[in-house]
């Protein structure tokens, strides 16, 4: 996702320094003209807006913190953008660690998967003060299609545990239900053509229907990424007192199906775990 993103930043003009844990993802990118820095400490040097964009939040603290982390080097003033999927609570921790460092902070996780990273059609999420949101608008338009400002700092990523919630649970619901209609002996396009784009469906699992149909599940959004976000989801429900219990146990499910070797596919692959673990044939 950051690769496509930072290519959209470039192509648009703007000069971009950029880092990874695996310095080779990093080679198109230098080939189309971006800056290699060594280090996280020594991006944040050279440049005055930072943008993160990382697997979760052990990853953003690995980048961010700590002496050779990117705030040691960024300037006083400076403004860092963390586009990656975290929980709230972990966003404001963040956003505290900046402001100690006379930094501003804003998250601005997205809504896409790697087609609209790279097609410039994301829809941003954004936490944090309006005129550091004003500040960055011009990128997240290169970048985005639609930027929604939903508040301060730590309400960008608190959308968007919202939206994935929702996406995961919808998956796992629409996955049982054929799983039923098939095992009644319900041919599998009978149940597509009543289900997907009815009222009773998510709309975005019309997108997935070749997947399941197919067999092939081409991750578009990683299955990984949706258990891990599922997780943050549970931590948030549990810091604010929240009860979600059909979110802990769809958590579980997609942690089990993560260890059926299901991480890597599509997220939709939820369908064929919870087929194979039905007992039909
Ligand atoms: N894929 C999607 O469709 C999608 C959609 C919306 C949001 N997101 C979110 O976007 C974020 C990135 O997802 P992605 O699909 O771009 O994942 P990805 O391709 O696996 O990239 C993850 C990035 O995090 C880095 N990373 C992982 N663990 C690290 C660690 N311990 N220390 C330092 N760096 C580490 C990776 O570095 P290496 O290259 O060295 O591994 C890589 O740069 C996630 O938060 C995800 O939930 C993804």
């Amino acid at each position: 996702m950051g690769s496509r993103m930072a290519g959209n930043l470039l192509a648009a003009g703007y000069e971009l320094v950029v880092h990874n844990r695996t310095q080779s993802k990093a080679g198109p990118l230098i080939e189309q003209g971006a800056r290699w820095a060594p280090s996280p400490a020594d991006t944040g040097r050279l440049v005055d807006v930072l943008y993160t964009m990382l697997a979760h939040p052990e990853a953003v603290s690995r980048m961010a913190l700590g002496r050779d982390g990117f705030l040691n080097g960024l300037a006083g003033g400076s403004l860092w953008v963390d586009c990656s999927t975290v929980n709230p609570s972990f966003s404001r921790e963040m956003a505290h660690e900046a402001a100690a460092h006379d930094l501003r902070f804003v998250d601005a996780p997205v809504a896409g998967t790697k087609g609209p990273a790279e097609q410039g059609e994301l829809l941003f999420l954004v936490g944090g003060a309006g005129e550091d949101l004003d500040a960055i608008r011009p990128h997240l338009e290169v970048m985005g299609r639609k930027i929604v400002h939903v508040g301060g700092q730590g309400m960008g990523t608190s959308m968007k545990m919202v939206i994935n919630l929702l996406l995961g649970e919808a998956m796992l619901a629409f996955s049982e239900a054929m799983v039923l209609g098939e095992s009644l002996g319900i041919p599998q396009e009978t149940l597509f053509s009543v289900l997907v784009g009815g009222p009773v469906t998510a709309p975005f699992i019309g997108g997935k229907k070749e997947k399941i149909a197919g067999g092939e599940f081409q991750p578009e959004f990683p299955l990984r990424w949706m258990g891990k976000d599922l997780h943050l989801v549970a931590i948030t429900a549990y810091e604010e007192g929240v009860a979600l219990p059909a979110a802990n146990v769809a958590k579980e499910i997609y942690t089990l199906a993560a260890r059926h070797d299901m991480a890597d596919l599509d997220f939709s692959a939820i369908y064929r775990f919870i087929h194979q673990q039905s007992g039909q044939p």
